[in-house]
């Protein structure tokens, strides 16, 4: 697997103008964002916005009508192959075969990437997701977190400089999150650049050095959580303000809120 190096200060992905339609159902109709290096990326939507679409014209599963996308520099369309050496995918339905054990799973993901010593690097993945024990055992009788983070440790065999994580929670419980969510900032502390998509909106405000919000398939915001807050009307003095979250700045945006006083101050007085 190649290395990708990416130009000097570039971003890691570019989407520009991207479009996508199924049939008459125009599902992206011009996305555009880029993300940089090493950063943690959240791209947040409802159910069909089009996360799953776009993570999949990215990592070259599909083609895009319209618009271009790089990744390190290389374009999905033109240079799928150079694409795919640099990404892995963990899709929303994690790719683990159940009747292998967690260690086998791993080293089948080694053998099919040509690596030299698929058992040590088994080994090592497993230590790294803390499945040291759990790795004889078949994935079958794993919990989902445990699930979830071995679909993780196959991706990130062959050391992919972006990884895309579609959904990487759903369905698991507090703990089983806050795993994956350890494990996806480890990912990034360590230069590996990532694209999730969520519909948890803390997973994005505990995770995310910028969200964009993905809506009747534009991007209609993007920035760090503390931009996309100051999107709301600022708090008055005399009151405790209840600070907006990701939530309310969401619903606010896609328009989808029925409380009219979302943003009014929450009445509680300074005492
Ligand atoms: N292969 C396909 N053929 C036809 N329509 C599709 C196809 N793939 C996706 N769609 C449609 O495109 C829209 C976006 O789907 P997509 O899976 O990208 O949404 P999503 O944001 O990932 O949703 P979710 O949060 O439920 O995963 C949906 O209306 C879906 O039905
Ligand atoms: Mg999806």
């Amino acid at each position: 697997m190649t290395t990708a190096v990416n130009a000097p200060n570039g971003p890691a992905i570019r989407v520009q103008g991207i479009e996508k339609s199924f049939k008459d159902v125009q599902v992206l109709r011009g996305v555009d964002f880029d993300v940089a290096p090493g950063s943690i990326f959240a791209l947040l939507g409802s159910n069909g916005a089009g996360k799953t679409t776009l993570v999949r014209i990215l990592s070259t599963l599909l083609k895009a009508d319209a618009g271009t996308a790089t990744v390190e520099t290389f374009d999905v369309a033109t240079q799928p192959q150079q694409v795919r050496e640099a990404i892995s995918l963990t899709g929303q339905f994690a790719a683990v075969d159940e009747i292998l054990t967690g260690r086998e799973n791993l080293v089948l993901v080694a053998r099919l990437r040509h690596l030299s010593d698929p058992g040590a690097v088994a080994d090592d993945l497993l230590e790294r997701f803390s499945l040291t024990d759990a790795g004889g055992r078949k994935a079958s009788t794993y919990s989902g977190g445990m699930r979830r983070r071995l679909d993780i440790a196959m991706s990130l065999i062959g050391d992919p400089s972006v990884i895309f994580l579609d959904e990487p929670t759903t369905g698991l419980d507090p703990q089983a999150r806050n795993e994956v969510w350890q494990t996806v900032r480890h990912l990034a502390d360590n230069g590996t650049t990532v694209l999730l998509t969520t519909q948890y909106l803390d997973e994005a405000e505990q995770l995310a050095d910028r969200i964009a919000i993905l809506h009747r398939g534009t991007i209609i915001s993007n920035g760090t959580l503390a931009e996309l807050k100051q999107l709301l009307p600022p708090a008055e003095v005399s009151y405790v303000e209840k600070q907006p979250s990701l939530e309310d700045v969401f619903l606010t945006l896609i328009g989808d809120t029925e409380d009219p006083d979302l943003t009014a101050p929450t009445g509680k007085e300074v005492r």
